[in-house]
C-alpha cells in the first residue's frame, strides 16, 4: 500500500518537471514525452497498481538521462570507456542532484545513478533510442542501418556507428557485460539484459554485409489483456472465452510468426491463472511477466566458454515436474522438450500453456511433431500425433498484419484423429476485409461452434455461457451474409 507522502511527492514531482525552467529540455520530442509520463504519473497515482508508484521515478530517470546523453555528446564523450563513462555519468547525476532539487530520497538516488550507469554505458550510439520508452525492437543491420520498432511499425533511424569496427565492440561490451562472449570463433550470442530486454548479436561471416544486433527492448510497459484488446488484437468475448478455457485447466498453443506478439499475449493469458496456484515457467530467455504470487522461474543455460553446463528447455521441464507445479508454462518449445510437455499434459499436467513458431495451427502441429522427434525417440508418426491431439485442446494463431496490428487470427480447437490427421475446428476468426489508408478492415468472428472442451469445463466446475459461440458475437459491424458456413472442421 502507498503511502500518502509517497503520492504527494510524486504529485509534485511531475508537476515540477513540467514547470521547471532550468530543465533546458532539449525538444518538442522529449518534451512531449515527459509532459506524456508526468500525466500518466498523475492518473495512476491513486491507483492501487504497484507501477503506480515508479512513474514520476521513470520521468526523473528519462529527463535525466536525455540531458546526460548531450552532455556527454557536447562533450564528444558518448563514446569513452567505461570507466571514464562510469565516472562522467557519476559525476553528472551527483551535480544534477546537488543543483536540482529532485524530490527523490536516498536509495531513488542511488537507483538513479545505478540505472543511468547502467544505460549510458557501451551502448554508445544506441543509448539515445534506449532512451526512448516508446521504442521495443532496435535492430541494427550493420553500422549504417539501424531500425526501431515504435507502436508496432518499423522505422529507419538516422543512428550511425562509425564503422564495422565500432558496432563490433559495441557488441562485444554487451556480451561481456552479461558474461558471454562473441569473436570469430563463436559468432552468436543469444542473451538477456539485466533489464529483461532480449539481444541477439552476430558477426560476418554469419551475417554476409556485416554485425547485426537485435535488441527486443523489455519490462518497459507491459501490455495487459485489456490493452491488447483496446488495440484490437480480440474482442471481448474472445478474450472471454479464454479466460474461462485458463481457469476450466485447458491445455493451450499460441502459435505465430516471429514478433507475432506469442509471448504479450500469453503473458495477458495468464492473467486468468487463479492466484492459488503454483507456476513454474520455464524460457530461454525469461520475459514472461506474471502477476501471480507463486511462480517459480527458470531459465535454460548456454554451455560455458569451454563448452560445459549446458542446460536445456527438456533438462528444466523433467525437473519442473518434480517441483509440484500446478501449471507449466514453457515461454517457447523449439525442440525435444515438445515430448515432455505432451506426455506431462497427458498425466494430469493440465492448464499447461506454451508458444510455438508457426504460421498456422496445421503447421504448429506438424511442427510439434517434428520437434518431438528431435527429443531422439523413435516413436511413429500417428504416435506422436495422437498424443499431440489428446494433449492440445486449443491452438490459438496470433498474426501481425501488414498495418502492422498483432491480431488473433483463429482460435481453434483440437478435436480429434480422423484416420491419420488431427481435425481442427475454428472457434473464432479474424476475417479481413481489405484495405482503407493501410489500415485493415475486417471483424472478428464466432463461428457459432461451441467448442468440446466446454462440456469437460463443465466438470471442473467452470461454466462457460454458450453466448460466447454465438455467430452475432463478432463486431458490430458484421455483415450477417458473410457468416462462415456452418462445415467447419476442417482437416490437415
Ligand atoms: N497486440 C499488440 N499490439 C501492439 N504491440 C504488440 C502487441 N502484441 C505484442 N506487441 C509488441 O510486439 C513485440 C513482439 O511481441 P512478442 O515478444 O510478444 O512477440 P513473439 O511472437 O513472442 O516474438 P518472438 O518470435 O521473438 O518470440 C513486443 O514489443 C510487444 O510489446
Ligand atoms: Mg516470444
Amino acid at each position: 500500500m502507498k503511502k500518502e507522502s509517497d503520492s504527494i511527492r510524486e504529485r509534485i514531482s511531475a508537476r515540477d518537471l513540467l514547470s521547471r525552467s532550468s530543465l533546458h529540455l532539449p525538444g518538442d520530442r522529449v518534451r512531449s514525452e515527459v509532459r506524456r509520463q508526468a500525466s500518466q504519473s498523475f492518473a495512476t497515482q491513486n491507483s492501487a497498481t504497484p507501477s503506480g508508484g515508479s512513474a514520476s521515478f521513470a520521468t526523473v530517470k528519462a529527463v535525466m538521462h536525455q540531458q546526460l546523453l548531450e552532455d556527454l555528446d557536447r562533450r564528444e564523450r558518448i563514446t569513452a570507456n567505461e570507466d571514464e563513462l562510469t565516472g562522467l555519468v557519476t559525476d553528472f547525476v551527483t551535480d544534477a542532484l546537488a543543483t536540482q532539487d529532485w524530490p527523490l530520497n536516498d536509495s531513488e538516488r542511488k537507483q538513479l545513478v545505478d540505472d543511468l550507469i547502467e544505460e549510458t554505458i557501451g551502448v554508445g550510439p544506441l543509448a539515445p533510442l534506449l532512451a526512448d520508452p516508446a521504442v521495443s525492437d532496435i535492430l541494427v543491420n550493420g553500422p549504417y542501418k539501424v531500425f526501431v520498432e515504435r507502436y508496432g511499425r518499423l522505422e529507419a533511424t538516422e543512428v550511425r556507428f562509425r564503422d564495422d569496427e565500432h558496432l563490433v565492440r559495441i557488441i562485444g561490451r554487451i556480451a561481456a557485460r552479461i558474461g558471454r562472449r562473441i569473436d570469430e570463433s563463436s559468432p552468436m550470442v543469444d542473451a538477456r539484459l539485466p533489464d529483461g530486454s532480449r539481444v541477439n548479436a552476430t558477426l560476418p561471416p554469419i551475417t554476409i554485409d556485416g554485425p547485426t544486433l537485435s535488441i527486443r527492448r523489455f519490462g518497459r510497459r507491459r501490455l495487459r489483456s485489456d490493452e491488447l484488446m483496446k488495440l484490437g488484437m480480440f474482442t471481448s468475448n474472445m478474450r472471454e472465452f479464454l479466460r474461462f478455457a485458463i481457469r476450466g485447466r485447458i491445455n493451450m498453443i499460441v502459435s505465430g510468426g516471429t514478433g507475432s506478439g506469442k509471448s504479450t499475449f500469453l503473458s495477458a493469458m495468464a492473467e486468468a491463472i487463479p492466484d492459488t496456484e503454483r507456476i513454474v515457467t520455464i524460457e530461454d530467455a525469461a520475459e514472461l511477466q506474471l502477476d501471480q504470487g507463486h511462480v517459480v522461474r527458470m531459465e535454460t543455460r548456454p554451455p560455458n566458454i569451454e563448452g560445459q553446463g549446458r542446460i536445456v528447455a527438456r533438462d528444466l521441464v523433467i525437473n519442473a515436474l518434480r517441483m509440484r507445479p500446478d501449471r507449466i508454462i514453457v515461454g517457447e518449445v523449439r525442440a525435444g522438450e515438445a515430448l515432455d510437455m505432451l506426455q506431462a499434459m497427458n498425466t494430469g499436467h493440465d492448464g499447461s500453456l506454451t508458444t510455438i513458431h508457426a504460421n498456422s495451427p496445421r503447421d504448429a502441429m506438424a511442427r510439434l511433431e517434428t520437434m518431438v522427434l528431435m527429443a531422439g525417440i523413435d516413436l511413429p508418426s500417428r504416435a506422436i500425433r495422437e498424443q499431440a491431439v489428446s494433449a492440445i485442446d486449443i491452438i490459438v494463431q496470433v498474426k501481425r498484419y501488414e498495418d502492422g496490428v498483432r491480431r488473433v487470427q483463429s482460435i481453434s480447437e483440437l478435436v480429434g484423429m480422423e484416420g491419420d490427421t488431427p481435425q481442427l475446428q475454428e472457434i473464432f476468426r479474424f476475417v479481413s476485409k481489405g484495405k482503407v489508408n493501410r489500415k485493415i478492415t475486417g471483424e472478428f468472428v464466432a463461428t457459432g461452434v461451441v467448442p468440446h472442451i466446454v462440456e469437460r469445463m463443465r466438470e471442473n466446475d467452470v461454466d462457460v455461457p454458450v453466448h460466447l459461440f454465438h455467430t452475432s458475437t463478432g463486431t458490430s459491424t458484421r455483415n450477417e451474409e458473410e457468416r462462415p458456413s456452418d462445415d467447419r472442421a476442417r482437416s490437415w
